[in-house]
This record gives C-alpha cells, structure tokens and sequence, in this order.
C-alpha cells in the first residue's frame, strides 16, 4: 500500500477530439526506470493506438477498437496482461478482463483464467455469444475454448522479469516468517507488494457513431491469493461505459477500486452532479481514493470526444490518438 507521502496528484489536460485513449498501468517507479525499458514501454504504447486506430479508421466500432488496442498489449511481454501476467502467491498466472458498450450497456468478463489467450477477445465473447455478463475460471476456458479463441498452454503466460519478482516477494515472506517468533505472519503484516507495482491495461474508444466502449485486462496483482479478483474484470470499478457520460478504464489496487465503485462513480457524477469528466476523474482518484491510500489512475473518453487522465501515483503508461491521427504517449509528466 503506498504511504501518504509518496501518495501525489498529477492527471493530464483535457485533449478534444480523441478517438482512443490507452493505459498500460502504473509501471516502474521513475528511479527504476531504464532507457530500454523505456522505449519498448512507448513503442507497446504506439502499437496498441495504431491497431486501435486502424479499426476505427476502417469502419469498425469503439468496441472493435477497444479489443484490438487490448489485444496488442496483451501480447505484449512488458505489460501485466496476457503474456507478462503478474504471478499469484502459488506461481500461477490467473488472468482478468471486462469490455462495455455505451450505447446498449451491454458488458462481458472473464476472470482467473489461465489459458486463454487474450482475455479482452473472451469477455467480449461472453458479452456478445452468451447470456451471462461473466464467467469464471474452467467455465471461462470452456466457453472460450468453443467460441474458437486461441488457447494456450499455461506455461505460455511465463516472463522472467515477473517470474524474479514472485520469487523476491517469497523470499521476503520467508525473511519476515523467519524473524516473527509465532511463526506464521497474519496477512495483513506480510511485506508491502507495492514495490511490485500495480500494472493493467485498459482502452476507451468513441466511434463514428458516437458509441462508447471501454476495456480493461490484467494479471492482478503480484503475490495475490489463489482467486482473489480485483477491479478490472468488475463492471463499474474497473471498466465502465455510458453513451450519456464516458467510457473508463482504471488501473491500480484493485480492491480499493472494487470498495469505490471507481469508474460507475465517475460516470454517476458526470449524469448526475453534471461535472466535467475531469472534475469528476480527479475527484475520484485524487480525494476520495487517496484519502484511503487507494494508489491508481483512471482514463476517462467522455461522450463529445474530450479524453483525461488523473492518477495518484508517479507514473501511468498511456497515450490517446486524436482524429486527425496525433498520438501522444506519455509515462510520467510527458
Ligand atoms: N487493478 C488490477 C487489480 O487490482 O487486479
């Protein structure tokens, strides 16, 4: 959990007319940040606006556009979603991902699943092929499985950066267990994961049709228990989309975005209070959250096209892509 002095506000401005907006988590801290990681952070960044940007540009809906953003950085290694998935306390990969329209508020998710390739493409299936909203586990793989999804071997979700860090977090434990007289430390006093970061990716899209979507996909968090679900494969923590407000996706400590309702709630003030999407955004993430030291950040597409940011952590992976085909991807302040 991260401590109120390292708690700090940033967002970015309002940018008109974009068509995607894109996040790809919290990240590194800037002191662990390298050049190399750097570049392969902007150019997954850069990748996902342009497969994006790509349907939209042929025809294709937000939705269309929120799953093809999702997808690349799903498959991208570097990003905690898809390949490069975090590890659970039991060296597992268990994978989450939701997706919403704007206009029906129709939804789909996914949760802990293991074999499925890219989560978005099967919540989407569970939205649009089933008459559930989610599905869980084995069930999610055999459905995903008969909707003719790729499907992988678990071994495939392995990546050694997040492989060396489930083991430095074991090893940690151990030193903590070792040190603690009763033996067995309760939960609660287990080492910080914060230094492990909070990573997830997410996109918000607006068609030609005015329509909405939003998406969201992740690993979890590092270390989580066997099962546990954080926000992301939550309709309205971590994913939601309204063609009468915005679409939003969020990324950080799941369970205070479950607790908060965070992206219904940014919707709810936008219908409701009728603030802006930036008011409504900050006030979420940078009052409500942080005074509960809920470390995240937030993406908002609001209905004319206006597209934000605000985040209470030092960093947040993202980019969005204007009509006129501007992108811009940042990770800090720029
Ligand atoms: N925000 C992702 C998670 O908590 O799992």
């Amino acid at each position: 959990m991260l401590t109120t002095t390292s708690c700090i506000s940033a967002g970015d401005e309002v940018t008109p007319n974009v068509i995607l907006g894109i996040h790809g988590g919290i990240g590194e801290d800037k002191k662990d940040m390298t050049p190399d990681l750097e570049a392969k952070v902007r150019a997954a960044l850069n990748a996902a606006l342009n497969a994006g940007k790509g349907k939209l540009d042929a025809g294709g809906s937000s939705l269309d556009a929120v799953e093809a953003a999702i997808r690349v950085m799903e498959d991208d290694p570097i990003l905690n979603a898809g390949k490069g998935a975090v590890f659970t306390h039991e060296g597992r990969n268990e994978l989450d991902a939701s997706i919403m329209e704007g206009k029906s508020k129709k939804a789909g998710a996914v949760a802990s699943v293991t074999t499925v390739k890219n989560p978005i493409t099967a919540a989407r299936a569970v939205m649009e092929k089933s008459k559930h909203v989610m599905l869980i586990g084995n069930g999610a793989e055999i459905f995903a499985g008969k909707q003719g999804l790729d499907i992988v071997d678990p071994s495939y979700f392995w990546t050694e950066h997040q492989w060396k860090a489930i083991l430095e977090v074991w090893k940690q434990e151990a030193e903590a267990k070792a040190k603690n007289e009763h033996g067995a430390l309760p939960e609660n006093q287990l080492p910080p994961i914060h230094k492990f970061k909070f990573g997830t990716v997410g996109a918000v899209a607006i068609d030609a049709m005015g329509n909405l979507a939003a998406g969201t996909s992740t690993g979890g968090m590092t270390n989580k228990m066997h099962g546990r679900l954080g926000d992301s494969p939550i309709i309205g923590a971590g994913t939601y989309a309204d063609n009468d407000a915005a679409a939003i996706s969020c990324t950080g400590h799941g369970e205070f975005f479950i607790r908060y309702a965070v992206s219904h709630e940014i919707v709810s003030q936008i219908k409701y209070k009728k603030v802006s999407a930036k008011d409504a955004v900050e006030d979420v993430i940078n009052r409500q959250l942080k005074e509960i030291n809920g470390e995240g950040a937030a993406i908002v597409l609001d209905k004319s096209g206006r597209f934000t940011t605000a985040r209470n952590s030092e960093g947040l992976y993202r980019g969005w892509i204007t009509a006129d085909g501007t992108i811009q991807v940042r990770i800090y302040d720029k």
